[in-house]
């Protein structure tokens, strides 16, 4: 079919020509002229299981031919209550119910209303307003965005974001707050955290419903873990002055930092965690909140039992059935022994990349998150100019080459700040992580030839 007639398209980028993906396996995606590009960061970090998993696209097929789609208001499904229970008993102790949306930022719009509707029914109407973080992503409706810190996103509906507050979350590679990691640990003192309390203080605690934070700061600020102690600190503020914790695993969820839910390791119960992308690797629309027995019995209690809110999609059958079928890969192919197998040994080929190449100043992240900050001068801490798009130039080159990463900008300020997400798929082999390294060495030789041809250029003119 001739391309230009084919455009239909509301393209992402309106000025792009995008390659035409016809079919993907493994780690690797196939384009319309059978060129191969390695998925090193699982298209959004989504896809956590691969392209071409029989097993899902079956289990959809099936129930699609069954009841591919039943209203929650009036019915229910043998599928929805199975993934739920699975989910169910994959998170922390106390949270046990299981509400499903189709994206991450119907997750987080859903957990905001309804910390803000429990609150209400428990009479507390005051409490409305809902803390976030700067350089955080919580998704791109307007209740996500507003919660979320992504100024970029942000700049442009600023006369329509909500009212909502922000405090800096802890990047203690460049302490937005100018303190030093080790001094900040030493002295128990954090000011990230001293930061949220005084911000609860002048809101008036009466009035704030809800935090909201990603447990490993993913897109924004690429693949960001918290200093230690950081989020128990933040439970015991939330529980001082009752205000709900929302923690937002759309990215950490199922297994991608080493454990099914980040929440493990930062040791504390939240009382709704959001998740998306991984529930059902990539393969149907779904994600979701998993909600304390708490905020349940309250709604139980105070209420008729019904949560003001509710999408047509909730719940769909065939996407659950994904859902599904991904957790028994997920358990059938042991993906978070191989997580945490394959993550120390990205971390330690990546970290003879930055030996190499003096671009890459911090590498971080866990399980098979990693972040790579980019600067223009390892040494001296010159950071590149925004304009540059050095992460996405740099990416351009790595597709050129046949590898795809998750290039990000803003990770320090907002604007300033270059970063590339390195998450394949949770069953990537050793070989395929030897494969992408190289592709990504092999793209910064051609990205510093560019660099210099662009200097002298500067020089010349
Ligand atoms: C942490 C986090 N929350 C929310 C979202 C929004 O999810 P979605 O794009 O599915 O709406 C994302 C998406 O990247 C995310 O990374």
């Amino acid at each position: 079919m001739d391309r230009i007639k084919r455009d239909y398209v509301f393209h992402r980028d309106l000025k792009k020509d995008y390659p035409i993906i016809t079919h993907g396996e493994g780690v690797y995606l196939f384009d319309e002229n059978g060129k191969k590009y390695l998925d090193a960061c699982s298209g959004a970090v989504a896809a956590n299981l691969g392209h071409g998993v029989a097993s899902i696209g079956d289990a959809m097929a099936e129930q699609a031919k069954k009841a591919a789609f039943v209203h929650t208001m009036r019915f229910e499904t043998n599928v929805l209550h199975e993934l739920a229970e699975t989910i169910g008993k994959m998170a922390p102790d106390h949270l046990n119910k299981v509400y499903f949306t189709t994206g991450g930022s119907e997750a987080n719009e859903s957990a905001l209303k309804l910390a803000r509707q429990f609150h209400r029914d428990a009479g507390r109407p005051q409490k409305h307003i809902v803390i976030g973080r700067w350089q955080s992503y919580h998704g791109n409706t307007i209740g996500s965005l507003s919660a979320g810190g992504d100024v970029k996103r942000r700049h442009a509906y600023t006369p329509n974001l909500l009212n909502y507050a922000h405090v800096y979350s802890p990047y203690c590679h460049r302490c937005p707050y100018g303190r030093q990691k080790d001094d900040c640990l030493a002295k128990e003192n954090l000011t990230c955290l001293t930061d949220i309390e005084r911000t609860i203080l002048e809101l008036g605690p009466e009035n704030v419903s809800a935090f909201i934070a990603e447990p490993i700061v993913g897109s924004q600020q690429g693949a960001v873990p918290p200093p230690p102690g950081y989020f128990e600190k933040v439970r015991e503020l939330c529980d001082r002055y009752e205000i709900v914790l929302i923690i937002d695993e759309v990215m950490t969820g199922f297994g991608r930092t080493g454990t099914n839910f980040a929440t493990e390791q930062i040791g504390i119960e939240p009382d709704i965690i959001t998740f998306g992308k991984g529930v059902s690797a990539g393969y149907a629309p779904l994600a979701g909140m998993i909600v304390h027995d708490r905020i349940i019995n309250g709604l139980i209690q105070n209420s008729d039992g019904k949560f003001i809110h509710g999408y047509t999609y909730s719940g769909h059958p065939v996407a659950v059935a994904a859902g599904l079928a991904a957790m028994h890969v997920y358990d059938r192919d042991r993906v978070l022994e191989n997580v945490n197998e394959q993550g120390p040994y990205l971390v330690d080929r990546l970290l003879e990349l930055k030996q190499k190449h003096s671009y890459i100043s911090d590498i971080r992240g866990r399980g098979l998150l990693i972040g790579m900050e980019l600067v223009r001068d390892c040494e001296h801490d010159q950071l590149f100019d925004p304009s540059e798009k050095a992460a996405e130039t740099l990416n351009g080159i790595a597709m050129e080459l046949g590898a795809v990463f998750y290039p990000g900008t803003g990770s320090i300020d907002g604007i300033k700040g270059e970063h590339l997400i390195i998450s394949p798929p949770l069953n990537v082999t050793k070989e395929e992580i030897d494969e992408m390294v190289n592709i990504l060495d092999r793209a910064f030789t051609i990205f510093k030839e560019q660099l210099r041809k662009d200097e002298t250029y500067e020089i010349t003119k």
